[in-house]
């Protein structure tokens, strides 16, 4: 059982990125987090993180060859844009949760669609790098329910 987490543009910088909106926690904490839940699940999971569109829609276009079975994805601003990064998920049809660590919904006109959740399993949004711990539990008490 394989989860990929990818992480859109900017999210190598979280952390020290405007803290005030997206918090003191960095991207290397979270993976920390989430690979030792997945562990003690016995779940492999794998992260990814790029500023390109194309090298995500690469990734995603791999993930269906490794057997990736769920996707967690934190588009960031490829999320109000990307309609390439959607149809590359909906390309492969690998369920995925969409997290975004801000309330989306509360912040500026144009950070309130979002190409992705339409087609998403379930959004999380506003809770900060704790939004992508639930995510994952909640893909692995959908993988381990699958067996
Ligand atoms: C974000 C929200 C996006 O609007 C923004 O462009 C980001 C991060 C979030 O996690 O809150 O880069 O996806």
């Amino acid at each position: 059982t394989l989860v990929l987490v990818l992480h859109g543009p900017n999210l190598n910088l979280l952390g020290t990125r405007e803290p005030e909106v997206y918090g003191r926690t960095t991207l290397a904490d979270i993976h920390t987090a989430m690979l030792e839940r997945a562990s003690r699940a016995d779940v492999r999971l794998e992260s990814f993180q790029s500023n390109h569109e194309g090298e995500l829609i690469d990734r995603v276009q791999a993930a269906a060859s490794e057997g990736v079975d769920f996707i967690i994805i934190n588009p960031a601003g490829y999320t109000h844009t990307s309609v390439a990064l959607r149809d590359a998920l909906a390309a492969v049809s690998i369920p995925y949760v969409e997290v975004h660590l801000s309330n989306i919904h509360s912040r500026e006109p144009f950070r309130q669609h979002s190409y992705f959740s339409d087609q998403a399993v379930g959004v999380i949004c506003g809770l900060g790098a704790d939004g992508y711990l639930a995510a994952l539990d909640f893909a692995l008490a959908r993988l381990t329910q699958q067996h």
